[in-house]
C-alpha cells in the first residue's frame, strides 16, 4: 500500500479497533523509563507493534514496543509503551504514524511524556515541566509531503498547540498529588540527537528561550496539532543539560533519574487522566 495515505493509516487503526471493546479516548505516549505507568492500566489488551499492519518497529532497548489499551482512572486509554525517534533512523514523515492512527481510532487528546535535560538553571533534577511551547530549529516536519486533508489543513496553526486548559489542569493535579519536586511551565527545545548537546548548544538554547532539551515529543505534538487533538506534554528533568554542571552526561544517568521518578510521575499522569473531561 502507498505509505502516508489515509488508507495506509486506516489499516493500522482498523486492525486495532477490531481487537478492542471500545474506542480509546486518550492516548499516552510514554518516554524513556516512564513505561511503568502502562502496568497500571486495567482490563488491558496488549498488542505488539510488530503485529500492527503498516506500523513502525521499535528499536530502543528501554522501550517496550507495545500498544496497551485499557482503563486508567476511569478513562479508556491507548498507551504507547515505547515511542519512535528520529535518531533511530526513522524519517520525520514516519514519526507521524502513531498519532494519526490514534486519531483515526477516535482519540481526542494526547498526553506525551519525555525525559529531558534542564536548561533553565532554576530547575532541578526530578522536577517536572509542563510544556507550554517548543522550539524546533531542525528543519524537518512530520507533515512534510502531500497533505492529508481528511486530517487537517496544509498550513496549520501552532500558536496554542499545548492546550492551555490541560496545562492548567496538570499544574493543579501536581499540586494535589503533593510532589516534593517542583513543577514548572516551560519551553521544550528539540534536538535531533542521539548525541547529547554541546555546552555551546545549551547556552544557545537558553538564550533563545528554551527551558529543557530533549529528542522526542515535538514530532508527535505537531502531528496531533495538525489533526486537531488536545495536547499535554510533560517533561521529567533527568539531568541538568550539558555544561550546566562540571560533569559529563550519560544515558545511564538519564535512565536512573527516570526510574527514580517513575512512581510519582505515574501518580501525576493518573491524576491528570482522571481529571480530564
Ligand atoms: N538532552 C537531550 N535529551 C535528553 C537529555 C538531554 O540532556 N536528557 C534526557 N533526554
Amino acid at each position: 500500500m502507498q505509505p502516508y495515505t489515509i488508507e495506509f493509516y486506516r489499516a493500522s487503526a482498523d486492525y486495532l479497533l477490531a481487537r478492542l471493546p471500545r474506542k480509546p479516548e486518550i492516548a499516552l505516549v510514554l518516554g524513556s523509563s516512564l513505561g511503568p505507568l502502562a502496568d497500571e492500566i486495567e482490563d488491558r489488551i496488549v498488542i505488539d507493534y510488530a503485529d500492527i499492519p503498516n506500523f513502525l518497529r521499535s528499536t530502543v532497548e528501554s522501550h517496550a514496543g507495545k500498544m496497551i489499551f485499557g482503563r486508567l482512572a476511569g478513562k479508556y486509554v491507548a498507551c504507547m509503551s515505547g515511542r519512535f525517534h528520529y535518531y533511530e533512523g526513522y524519517e520525520f514523515e514516519q514519526l507521524a504514524a502513531p498519532i494519526r492512527v490514534f486519531k483515526l481510532m477516535g482519540v481526542r487528546a494526547a498526553i506525551l511524556t519525555n525525559a529531558a535535560g534542564a536548561v533553565n538553571t532554576a530547575y532541578r533534577v526530578g522536577d517536572i515541566m509542563v510544556v507550554k511551547d517548543h522550539i524546533k530549529l531542525a528543519g524537518m516536519s512530520p507533515m512534510r509531503g502531500p497533505n492529508l486533508d481528511e486530517l487537517g489543513p496544509r498550513f496549520f496553526d501552532t500558536s496554542e498547540m499545548y492546550a492551555p486548559a490541560l496545562r492548567t489542569l496538570a499544574l493543579e493535579c501536581a499540586e494535589r498529588v503533593g510532589q516534593k519536586y517542583r513543577t514548572h511551565e516551560g519551553v521544550y527545545f528539540y534536538f535531533a540527537g542521539p548525541q547529547f548537546e554541546t555546552p555551546a548548544e545549551i547556552r544557545a538554547a537558553r538564550i533563545l528561550g528554551g527551558d529543557a532539551v530533549g529528542m522526542s515529543t515535538v514530532t508527535e505534538a505537531l502531528t496531533a496539532a495538525h489533526c486537531g487533538m488536545d495536547i499535554l506534554a510533560l517533561s521529567l528533568m533527568t539531568n541538568m543539560a550539558a555544561g550546566v554542571l562540571p560533569q559529563r552526561l550519560s544515558g545511564e544517568e538519564v535512565s536512573a533519574a527516570g526510574a527514580e521518578a517513575a512512581q510519582r510521575f505515574k501518580a501525576l499522569v493518573r491524576e491528570i487522566v482522571g481529571a480530564m473531561a
